[in-house]
């Protein structure tokens, strides 16, 4: 397990901790922004981290398409290819053809779809999206799972969560012998560069996990190995101080696969699916099949309910969320990671993210407004331009909704920071009571 999940702080059942992943140690509650095509529409990677981003979400799906996971393995994944050093998670693919494919069809062997680039039928199983996942090679990865809309009923629901389980059994398989695999040529051949004494600073950080840093200490490629592997597997530090020269994607035990709760609204299935999960002790816990047009309140009670049941020590993600209401409600019901394309895509339609609710840039009244987006925002957008002048470009220039998605996920970084510190200290009612209560109806 290439993960790290502690509780630093809690307030009744929310929770904030240190997530360590390979690449990144993050602060939860995390709000994860969507980059589907190996980018998040409108920001470079840099600006992401100015911002205080810690992971971002790739979709399966998408990569696989284009440039396909083939090429980004070639070109040593998608940290790499996308120049993104922080953490990764990769969706499994299901879900987005699903919902951006009518043409997909759901069998017990995996997704039929017809590929949108040539038209011919292709097959997602569990055991390639794994594959797919791997040479992709995010931090975190998604099992893949029959998600059916919260609101269809009937025993399509059931089958979905029963096949979503069975379907976890072939993601472990598929991940363990990739895991597996990868552990073993890491072993031999850390054992071998000691054993030839190459490498200064492998030679220095293995003499220092082995207490001592006299020359006394070259052992067999055997011994050496041994060694390596119980360090290896028992300590993610040593793992992320080795690691770093070789390829990065291609570490052992380096991806933490996460199990989707599927169930509908259905408490009995989402208890079945929750239990049935929870047995095969996996890193990470995601509540999926939400977020699709089923009322608030039919949906904060299945996240109460997944919370309650979800072991307290592994992360808790609830899929396809991102409204900061909902941000709110769900970190106080003890989930802990979100992801949601509504910051950047309501950006692009001119909408501004803001502690009243949102603010219509494309508005008249914004025409001659001198003032920042959010007087009380901090970020680069806010210091340096006025309603008038994103009015101006709004639809109309790229710029427009570059500044605008750039204030927009600077806003959902600080409401993550705001809910970490305020659970960290003590205040996380003040914060619900305050300043995210204005939030009005419709979701906001
Ligand atoms: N994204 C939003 N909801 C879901 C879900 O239920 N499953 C998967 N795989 N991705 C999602
Ligand atoms: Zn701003």
């Amino acid at each position: 397990m290439a993960l790290r999940f502690e509780i630093l702080g809690r307030f009744n059942r929310a929770r904030a901790a240190q997530l360590t992943l390979p690449h990144f140690m993050c602060q939860t509650p995390l709000f994860m922004p969507v980059g589907t095509q190996g980018t998040i529409k409108g920001l470079t990677t840099s600006q992401l981290e100015d911002i205080g981003c810690q992971i971002i979400l790739g979709n399966t799906y998408h990569l696989a398409l284009r440039p396909t996971s083939e090429l980004i393995d070639e070109l040593g994944g998608l940290h790499k290819f996308m120049n993104w050093p922080r953490a990764l998670l990769t969706d499994s693919g299901g879900f987005q053809m699903v919902s951006l494919l009518h043409l997909a069809d759901i069998t017990e062997k995996g997704v039929t779809f017809q590929s949108p680039v040539d038209g011919k039928p292709m097959l997602l199983t569990p055991e390639e999206s794994i594959q797919i996942q791997n040479r992709i090679g995010a931090d975190i990865i998604m099992a893949l799972d029959d998600v059916v809309r919260t609101t269809i009923t009937g025993p399509r629901i059931e089958e979905a969560m029963y096949r979503t389980l069975r379907w976890i059994d072939r993601c472990i398989a598929a991940a363990a012998a990739v895991s597996s695999r990868r552990c073993w040529c890491t072993v031999v051949w850390v054992a071998t560069s000691i054993c030839m004494g190459g490498g200064g600073d492998l030679q220095r950080d293995v003499a220092g996990f082995r207490g001592g840093g006299s020359m006394g200490w070259m052992k067999s490629v055997a011994e050496v190995a041994a060694e390596a592997e119980r360090r290896w597997c028992n300590s993610l530090a040593i793992h992320m101080t080795i690691s770093p020269s070789m390829s990065a994607h291609k570490r052992p035990h380096d991806q933490n696969l996460f199990g989707i709760v599927q169930g509908g609204l259905d408490p009995v299935l989402r208890d079945i699916c929750v239990k049935g999960l929870v047995e095969r002790n996996l890193p990470g816990y995601a509540i999926g099949g939400l977020a699709g047009g089923e009322d608030k309140d039919s949906f904060w009670r299945v996240v109460a309910q997944c919370t309650a049941a979800l072991p307290e020590d592994k992360p808790r993600y609830v899929m396809g969320v991102g409204y900061p209401l909902d941000i709110v409600v769900c970190s106080a019901l003890g989930a802990d990671m979100y992801d949601c394309v509504y910051p950047t895509r309501t950006a692009r339609f001119g909408t501004a993210l803001v502690p009243e609710g949102v603010l219509k840039l494309k508005h008249q009244a914004m025409a001659n407004d001198t003032r920042p987006v959010d007087i009380t925002c901090e970020c680069m957008v806010c210091k340096n331009y006025s309603r008038a002048y994103i009015h101006c470009l709004v639809t109309k220039d790229a710029m427009g909704s570059q500044l605008l998605s750039y204030h927009n996920l600077f806003y959902m970084m600080k409401l993550s920071r705001d809910l970490h510190s305020s659970i960290v200290e003590g205040r996380f009612p003040e914060i619900c009571r305050g300043r995210y209560a204005r939030y009005g109806e419709g979701g906001m």
